[in-house]
């Protein structure tokens, strides 16, 4: 711990060298400010490793720091020195994220112990976490959970363009997560302080979107009874998530084509242009590659837009997600509507990586909320399932539902492509793609033998 540079904020000029010297004998290499403005430029200066800050300083307060360094510097340890008598502080700086702090006044080895303990966490945590990439074993980023293969492909490519301006058409099936990672590609980059402005475009009636989109000046058209700054301009500097891009009109479609190519808008009703710098985020459940091709969405504005796509895959094509987000939601269930934890039996969980989720991990979340909502003595329950989801329930409709064509099929080539189907559904996972055709497993294999799958 002895090479660990620390950062000692303390505006009382005897305190202050007292501590600094004693820090220093104990090996730290230390800097020393009197307020925030100095620890500030301290910090700019060069980073260290942690900061113990006093919550009274002339120009403010500790938990300022802690706020700025949470946002700036997560790596950062930060141990807070709270007056004698105002424990409330404390709390309110470890529910802000700092690592530890101390009462005043404070013996010297009760110092010296929340240093080397915080350092040494903090230090745990770095390996852990370089061992987990190293492995490529991440399983968040920012909101998004899960650790299959395709989300972890995913992670990568988001952070590496965060911090670009890159446009990025975000596609994925309706409830895949495009607006999280929208979200996290604005999180992870350097306007993450300015705004992340979130547009529906499917939302906004036809003849609305351009003042929407662009602002509108007082009395432009009947109806505009104020100025209106739009969207873009509220984005200023930081991401504009335009959503559900694909259902926007093409008489709309050229004026925002020429709006992204040069970062200028013009308000309806004026002939200004105000420049603006946004980061452009959209997304869509469309293909709209085919859309481009029907003639339903313009080919300039879809190269503009494209110029990096982002797939998010369906759920069904990740079930080793589910478990993870099951708990995850479990969770956040239980923490929104103030009831116990609940606990999801493997019956239960069985059920949910199986299903093949249409509307993906949006349905996920609703089923276990609901789960949650429903459960006796802290278990989740099959029958809170939703219908199609019970033991069975798909089987009884599924007599006639294939019907034969007059010229008739080889059973064969049908069964063959049955087979193949359930494979492909379970994940490859044989016992799952058994149970999906109702077959006994012995018999299931025993198919997939005479068909050489
Ligand atoms: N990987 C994930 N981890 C945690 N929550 C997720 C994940 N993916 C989606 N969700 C949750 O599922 C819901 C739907 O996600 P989101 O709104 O991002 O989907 P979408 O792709 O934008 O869907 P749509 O096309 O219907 O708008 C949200 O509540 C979101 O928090
Ligand atoms: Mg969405």
């Amino acid at each position: 711990m002895s090479e660990a540079r620390l950062l000692l904020v303390e505006d009382e000029p005897d305190q202050r060298s007292l501590l600094a010297d004693l820090l220093a004998a104990e090996g730290y290499s230390v800097a020393a400010a009197s307020s925030l403005a100095e620890a500030r430029a301290e910090l700019a200066r060069a980073p260290v490793d942690l900061v113990l800050s006093d919550w009274r300083l002339p120009d403010g307060e500790g938990g300022e720091l802690l706020a700025e360094i949470r946002r700036d510097r997560p790596e950062t340890a930060f141990v807070m020195v709270t007056a004698y008598g105002t424990i409330a502080r404390a709390v309110e700086a470890i529910r802000a994220g700092a690592d530890d702090y101390l009462a005043k006044p404070f013996e010297r080895s009760a110092l010296l112990l929340a240093l080397e303990r915080t350092l040494k966490h903090r230090a745990l945590e770095r390996e852990n976490r370089d061992l987990a990439r190293e492995l490529g074993l991440r399983d968040r980023l920012v909101d998004l959970v899960g650790g299959s293969a395709a989300m972890r492909r995913l992670y990568d490519r988001v952070e590496r363009l965060a911090g670009t301006r890159a446009t990025i058409l975000l596609t994925g099936e309706s409830g895949t997560g495009k607006e999280l990672a929208a979200r996290a590609l604005h999180q992870l980059s350097p306007r993450r302080d300015r705004p992340f402005v979130a547009v529906n475009c499917a939302a906004i009636p036809e003849g609305l979107i351009e003042s929407e989109f662009f602002g509108v000046e007082r009395g432009a058209y009947t109806g505009a009874d104020r100025s209106r700054p739009g969207r873009f301009v509220a984005a200023d500097s930081g991401t504009l998530f335009l959503d559900e891009v694909g259902e926007l009109p093409l008489t709309i479609q050229p004026k925002l084509l020429r709006a992204l190519q040069e970062g200028r808008v013009t308000r309806v009703g004026t002939s200004e242009e105000v420049e603006v710098d946004v980061r452009v985020v959209a997304a869509t459940n469309r293909d709209l590659a085919a859309e481009v091709a029907q003639g339903r969405f313009r080919e300039d504005l879809y190269y503009r837009l494209n110029v990096v796509a982002l797939g998010l895959p369906p759920l069904r094509e990740r079930r080793e997600d589910v478990p993870m987000l099951a708990a995850h939601f479990a969770a956040r269930a239980a923490r929104r509507h103030g009831v116990p934890e609940v606990e999801i039996p493997p019956a239960v969980m069985r059920r949910l990586i199986e299903h093949a989720w249409p509307g993906n991990v949006r349905e996920l979340a609703h089923a276990v909320e609901r789960l949650v909502l429903l459960a006796e003595g802290g278990k989740a329950r099959i029958e809170d399932l939703p219908e199609e989801l019970h033991p069975g329930a798909a089987r009884p409709a599924s007599e006639g539902i294939f019907r034969l064509p007059a010229g008739g099929i080889s059973f064969e080539a049908h069964e063959r492509d049955l087979l193949r189907q359930a494979l492909e559904l379970a994940g490859g996972n044989r016992a799952r793609a058994a149970r999906l055709l109702d077959l006994p497993y012995k018999a299931f294999l025993y198919r997939l033998e005479k068909h050489r799958l």
